[in-house]
């Protein structure tokens, strides 16, 4: 029987909160989901970080609005904005911006730009819902912030800013919005939402605010991970198996311990088996047996 030490060293490995590990969260059978109604929903809004897009006004001013549909893939971020709007004509004529992501705590601020527009005359479209504001940043009580590497200002207190610039922006079919994708030339995050001598945000202390159907959110607690989790480190004793052509399975996960059945490549025969005690062992074990069930 083999015990594993803790891994102190990796500031990556600190203890961590984990639904998966302490058994909040079992993954269910899938024949207990019920059956699926048809809807129609207003808007598809399922849940997406906030940000707030800064780019520049033709006088040189800042623009600042709140917007969620985007994603992001390797350096670049494509964001989703309306036709008529003041931000989409911004980018089309100075190809930089500003995408600042907010803390829950700072919803607020957010909605007190909900019913404004940097473009005058306002649309006809949102005349009824909507007034002219050229003092965004003012008016949202945030600070504009100089950025490095694009003439348009970051928001000071947002603690996640990415400074990007456009590199296409396509009409979408419909003709009602357009998708701006930029390359993302420059990350700043305050210190306390990421990983000590790394370039990682930590998953545990960063947390977007979520705009899910029409109302706002702070992210749960995390339920599990994937293999590419720089946090998803295979313990060395089993990492150390694989490498020599073993396999390892998971017999059961406690809340104090881990028992993981080390096999032979060939037949499969359990040669040893580890027992892993250390919580963020404890959490990798846990979503080993919840995804090779
Ligand atoms: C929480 C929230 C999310 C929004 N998401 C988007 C979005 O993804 N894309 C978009 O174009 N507008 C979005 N809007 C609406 C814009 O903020 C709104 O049209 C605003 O007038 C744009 O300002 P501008 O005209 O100065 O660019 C959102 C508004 C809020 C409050």
């Amino acid at each position: 029987m083999t015990e594993t030490e803790p891994h102190t060293q990796d500031p990556l490995r600190e203890s961590q909160h984990s639904a998966v590990a302490t058994g909040a969260v079992e993954p269910g059978p899938l024949d207990e989901v019920s059956s699926h109604r048809t809807i129609d929903p207003s808007v598809l809004y399922v849940g997406t970080p906030v940000y707030l897009v800064a780019t520049q006004n033709p006088d040189g001013s800042a623009n600042l609005a709140p917007a969620s549909s985007h994603f992001a893939l390797g350096r670049t971020i494509v964001l989703g904005l309306e036709e008529g709007g003041q931000s989409l004509d911004n980018l089309r004529r100075h190809p930089e911006a500003t995408v600042n992501f907010p803390s829950p705590s700072q919803w607020h601020h957010v909605e007190r730009l909900a019913g404004v527009t940097g473009k005058h005359p306002v649309p006809e479209a949102k005349a009824e819902t909507y007034e002219f504001e050229p003092q965004k940043f003012a008016r949202a009580g945030l600070t504009p912030q100089p950025s490095d590497l694009v003439t348009v200002p970051r928001v000071r207190e947002a603690p996640l800013q990415f400074e990007i610039k456009v590199a296409r922006i396509t009409d979408a079919a419909s003709g009602e919005f357009a998708m701006v994708e930029a390359a993302v030339v420059r990350v700043h995050a305050v210190p306390e939402i990421t990983v000590p001598g790394t370039s990682h945000l930590h998953p545990d202390h960063w947390s977007p605010l979520i705009y899910a159907y029409r109302n706002f959110y702070a992210r749960g607690a995390e339920v599990g991970f994937t293999r590419k989790s720089p946090f998803a480190h295979t313990p060395e004793p089993l990492a150390k198996w694989e490498q020599h052509g073993g396999a390892w399975n998971v017999v059961n996960v406690t809340d104090e311990h881990a028992q993981v059945d080390l096999l032979r490549c060939d037949g499969g025969e359990v040669v040893d088996r580890l027992v892993l005690r250390e919580p963020r062992e404890l959490r990798w074990a846990a979503v080993q047996r919840a995804t090779h069930p």
